[in-house]
């Protein structure tokens, strides 16, 4: 087990504002060290960055010299002479983590106005894209595009809040992507909240790498079929969450670590 990305997404990364929680932090850790561990190499594209959390938990895994392009719209809180609140606090929480930000790549725009071409130019084949935007069903179709055109043919993409009945148009678009590209792409793994997919040729690499993750083996794996292949389905019982929840809240969340072992 990697301790010191552990003690980081239990303990440091809970203090930025944000969606990521510990079971898709071990998911994205045991991927990205995954792809690192056989060469297969590319850049990170984020879409959807609020405050950092997966920005810095993306960092954190993949070092300081990672090509890492992060687009959001960044107007939470945006006065009126341009100043956005919600970038400040992003840079904010590098500074306060000792993580790099390589500001030459962050977009500050709509993503769905982005060519792959542009991402491309930017950091070259894309190895892990995360789509975390825009939550409505064109969003979510132009997302996917993107992402399918930028990916090397080893790339995984993280479809977030798939299933989340308050976001119920991510899980139409993730469906109709799936139904209409279903001939090259498959889904290989599912959590609470994020669907995770890749290249069919690649499917088995990818459900080995999750069945065989050493972070991982907390979860109980559920071989589910979804739309013509086989997912890992990795179920967290309520019980842990509950003892989780209870750790961090009474402010033992460096050792809230040990609940996922
Ligand atoms: C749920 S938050 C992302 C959470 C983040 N991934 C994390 O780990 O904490 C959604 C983000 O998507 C951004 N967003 C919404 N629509 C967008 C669009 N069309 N293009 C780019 N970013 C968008 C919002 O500004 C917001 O910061």
């Amino acid at each position: 087990m990697n301790s010191t990305t552990r003690k980081f997404i239990f303990h440091d990364l809970q203090t930025v504002e944000g969606y990521i929680d510990p079971p898709d932090a071990l998911v994205f850790l045991s991927l990205l060290q995954g792809q690192q561990g056989r060469a297969l190499d590319g850049g990170i594209a984020e879409i959807g960055v609020f405050y950092g959390r997966s920005y810095y938990l993306f960092r954190k895994i993949c070092g300081p010299d990672a090509k890492l392009l992060a687009i959001d719209l960044f107007d939470i809180g945006k006065t009126s002479d341009g100043v956005s609140l919600q970038y400040s606090r992003f840079l904010e929480n590098g500074r306060r983590l000792g993580l790099e930000v390589d500001e030459n790549l962050i977009v500050k725009g709509d993503s769905t106005k982005l060519t792959a071409t542009e991402i491309r130019e930017k950091i070259g084949e894309v190895r892990f894209f995360s789509i975390d935007g825009g939550h409505m069903l064109q969003h979510v179709a132009a997302d996917s595009r993107l992402a399918m055109d930028s990916l090397a043919k080893h790339g995984v993409v993280a479809f977030d809040d798939t299933f989340n009945p308050a976001w119920p148009e991510v899980t139409v678009g993730v469906a109709d992507f799936l139904r209409e590209r279903g001939s090259e792409f498959s889904a290989f793994c599912m959590t609470k909240y994020k669907t995770y997919v890749c290249r069919r040729e690649f499917h088995e690499f990818y459900y080995g790498m999750i069945a065989d993750a050493p972070d991982l083996t907390a979860f109980d794996h559920v071989e589910t079929e979804f739309l013509g292949s086989r997912v890992a389905r990795l179920h967290n019982p309520i019980s842990r969450r509950m003892v989780y929840e209870l750790m961090v809240r009474s402010g033992m969340s460096a050792f809230s670590e040990r609940v996922y072992r």
